[in-house]
């Protein structure tokens, strides 16, 4: 069995029209490929009704009639827009989900034939952080702090609301929840998390703008877990950076995908062979240069 894995989609037919589409038409194609699709999140902008996650699920039910499952992203989580972060991660995006039969992971496995696929948003509880500059608890709880003489903030802490919850909690309560369905998961187990796993599968630029975000990377304990849990293959996204970290029998994959890179990831379960494939799209901007 092939299973494909798109993280970072950030579909946008709005602002980036013509990169939605395009990927549209690499979703199409891959579809001819594959016999299961795995959305890791940040899968589309959040607008009123949900209508750009809307019209991405529709293209993909368009060319794709097998089993599709997905955990949402933090921009998937951004309130911005008249709807609330914990009523989207609880009901709007669900609800969507199932409206286009696409098994939401938040809630529930999927089952391919014997195999199971397990996942979480998974959020941050940041001990993926560097402490440097003096940074630590307090800074990225407020989302905003001076480092090494420059001004960084987080747009999440902005544009996402917990309702009063730190990030500490909120992350425990999904992976909480995430661990009770590893205890009931078949084996063999494939996991997924948007947010990343463990610190070494991505690079850590030494920029104010990056030591500062390394708190909102994502969480170890999703690592722990899934290796607690034997999870053969993990896939993240989030980091926007390609990486690939092994710790028997776990391997850990960070896509890498942009919003102007095409980034798929092809896993074959019978001989357990792994195809990555990164490619630039071309952006509106560059097009009307061109004329
Ligand atoms: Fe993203
Ligand atoms: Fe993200």
């Amino acid at each position: 069995m092939r299973i494909a894995f798109l993280a970072d989609l950030h579909m946008d037919y709005l602002w980036h029209e013509k990169l939605s589409e395009q990927k549209e038409q690499k979703i199409a194609e891959l579809a001819k490929e594959v016999d299961a699709l795995i959305l890791c999140g940040d899968n589309a902008a959040v607008f009123t009704n949900l209508e750009h996650h809307r019209r991405l699920y529709r293209a993909i039910r368009e060319h794709f009639n097998g089993p599709v499952a997905s955990v949402l992203g933090n921009h998937d989580l951004w309130s911005e827009y008249c709807l609330r972060t914990i009523p989207l991660l609880m009901h709007h995006h669900p609800l969507l989900m199932a409206e286009f039969d696409i098994i939401n992971l938040e809630a529930q496995n999927l089952d391919l034939d014997g195999l199971t696929i397990a996942g979480t948003y998974g959020h941050y509880d940041y001990s993926l952080g560097l402490r440097q500059a003096d940074l630590g608890e307090s800074d990225w709880e407020n989302g905003e702090a001076v480092v090494y003489g420059h001004p960084e903030s987080f747009l999440d802490k902005k544009m996402q609301d917990w309702e009063g919850k730190h990030d500490r909690e909120v992350c425990k309560e999904l992976l909480d929840a995430f661990e009770s369905r590893l205890a009931s998961a078949a084996q063999p187990l494939i996991t997924i998390s948007h947010t990343v796993p463990r610190a070494d599968l991505i690079p850590h630029p030494q920029t104010p703008e990056h030591i500062f975000c390394s708190g909102y990377r994502g969480s170890s304990e999703i690592g722990r877990l899934v290796h607690a849990y034997t999870s053969m293959l993990h896939v993240s996204g989030h980091a926007h950076a390609y990486g690939r970290a092994k710790e028997y029998p776990t391997t850990f994959i960070s896509m890498g995908a942009e919003i102007n890179i095409w980034t798929r990831f092809v896993f074959n379960t019978q001989n357990r062979h792994e195809s990555v494939h990164l490619e630039a799209l071309r952006d509106e901007d560059e097009d009307s240069q061109d004329g």
